[in-house]
């Protein structure tokens, strides 16, 4: 694949998302996974996030584990860091998983320091937050908010906190007391936590020390971020974002380490186009407002997105098939109407929640954001997805909002500005590339625009979802 030179030298790489998430962070982070880490970690969110890896064939979604847990009967350790949030629920079915496929995980650690997800966290959140509709922010309901809520108000249950009965009846009352939460009683919460907590009982740790060990030790150690920076609690779009810092910062942190402890930070950018799921402020989206009221309406999920353009698919085992280059797709996406092109863009690049099933929002990449993303993750980045365009009649890329290259958090703002955007001409099928000047000339001439707009380094383009489709600077 060639990341190899990337990793030369180095002892640490984190992998985060320079924009709203679901960017492909998992494909770069299962390669190093794979062929370099001794340690891979998380440190941020919980099961709002999600990735999927196949081992002889067989596939297996994991929330919680780090890319790295198919990998631990070669010894690869993994972290769950101190700045998650668990669902024990959640993390006993994952070992289940592991159980079942015969595949040992001798070597995890779970932070006694991290804080558990209760279950009137998730109700919580699904009655607040997860329709964006009565001005919810469209959270992936899996109660990650109310958590961090009550990590910050120090009312929050840490994992240490699940072995002794009456710290944690105490814990609970003041975390029920506080949201005035009656419907599951403390006694039955607690039968309810504990047997889960067994389980992962053996894994657990001081596994901020035990970072510190491993790099003493010298250690190769991937940190796998969660999210994208503007989703994050510190640099995203507030009060649009997730409960963490899913900068290089917040997920240093959440591992016990500083962000300069980190060799190589790589902001992993989708691109020419972007996703949002959720609500919130999204300048470049295609079909403005009227796409984001459309996304509002949950019901546009995959196959019914299918089925009102009479676009042919299968159905197997709950799972749809269909062919991304239908030539119906492909006219969409050219389609003089934006929210005709914004469906097709969607249909091509198969963008639904892995966590939620959403219809996730489709915009052209935005320099000015990833700019500010730059500001904080550092210059490397990887760009992903650049085949989802091929075959498009054009794309663009915007450069300004009004005139200025400044980006504000401000929602409002956001909402209110025109982004700037410059147009590339179309670009056919990519096939094998071994050398950035073999890309496409329009690829490659917005690229280079893209870096000094942002005083950015793109280091990896991926073309595809195979490991071979990847391009290393
Ligand atoms: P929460 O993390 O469930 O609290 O959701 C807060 C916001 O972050 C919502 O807009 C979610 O759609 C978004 N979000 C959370 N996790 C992900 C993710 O993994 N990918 C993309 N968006 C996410």
């Amino acid at each position: 694949m060639g990341l190899e030179e990337l990793t030369f030298g180095k002892q640490i790489i984190a992998v985060v998302c320079n924009q709203f998430g679901d960017t492909g962070k998992g494909k770069i982070s299962d390669y190093f996974a794979t062929y370099w880490a001794d340690v891979c970690s998380r440190g941020t969110g919980g099961n709002n996030a999600g990735h999927t890896t196949v081992v002889n064939g067989v596939k297996r979604v994991f929330h919680l584990l780090p890319c790295g847990i198919v990998h631990d009967s070669r010894g690869v350790i993994n972290v769950l860091g101190n700045g998650m949030v668990i669902n024990l629920e959640v993390l006993n079915h994952e070992l289940d998983q592991l159980d079942s496929g015969n595949m040992t995980y001798n070597n995890l650690m779970v932070s006694e320091d991290a804080h558990v997800i209760l279950p009137f966290h998730i109700d919580i959140d699904k009655a607040l937050n997860q329709s964006q509709l009565n001005g919810g922010i469209g959270a992936t309901g899996r109660g990650i908010g109310p958590c961090y809520e009550d990590k910050i108000g120090r009312r929050g249950i840490m994992i240490r906190d699940l072995f002794d009965r009456d710290k944690l009846f105490r814990k609970l009352i003041k975390s029920m007391n506080h949201h005035e939460y009656e419907n599951i009683p403390v006694d039955d919460m607690i039968s309810y936590l504990m047997p889960l907590a067994d389980r992962i009982r053996p894994f657990i740790r001081n596994t901020i020390n035990e970072m510190h060990d491993l790099v003493r030790q010298g250690k190769k150690i991937s940190i796998e971020g969660a999210q994208g920076n503007n989703l994050s609690i510190e640099f995203g779009t507030y009060p649009y974002v997730t409960g963490s810092d899913c900068s290089v910062n917040g997920t240093a942190a959440g591992v016990g380490l500083s962000a300069r402890a980190i060799d190589l930070c790589l902001g992993v950018v989708k691109y020419p186009f972007m996703t949002r799921v959720g609500g919130g402020p999204f300048p470049t989206e295609i079909g403005g407002k009227r796409a984001e009221e459309y996304c509002q309406d949950e019901s546009h999920v995959l196959e019914r997105e299918l089925i009102d353009n009479q676009i042919p698919f299968e159905k197997l085992n709950g799972k749809i098939k269909y062919d991304y280059n239908n030539k119906k797709i492909l006219e969409m996406m050219g389609s003089n109407d934006e929210l005709t092109q914004n469906i097709g863009l969607r249909l091509r690049a198969n963008e639904y929640g892995a966590t939620t099933g959403r219809p996730r929002r489709v915009g052209w990449v935005d320099a000015v954001s990833a700019r500010f993303a730059v500001g904080i993750n550092g210059p490397d980045m990887v760009l992903t997805k650049v085949d989802c365009l091929e075959s498009a009649s054009g794309f663009k890329i915007c450069y300004d909002y009004d005139g200025t290259n400044v980006f504000s958090r401000d929602p409002d703002h956001l909402r209110k500005v025109t982004p700037g955007y410059r147009d590339y001409g179309c670009y056919d099928k990519i096939g094998e590339v071994n050398d950035f000047n073999d890309l496409p000339t329009s690829l490659r001439t917005s690229i280079d625009d893209f870096e000094r707009f942002t005083h950015g380094h793109v280091r990896v383009v991926s073309y595809g979802a195979e490991r071979d489709a990847t391009l290393v600077r």
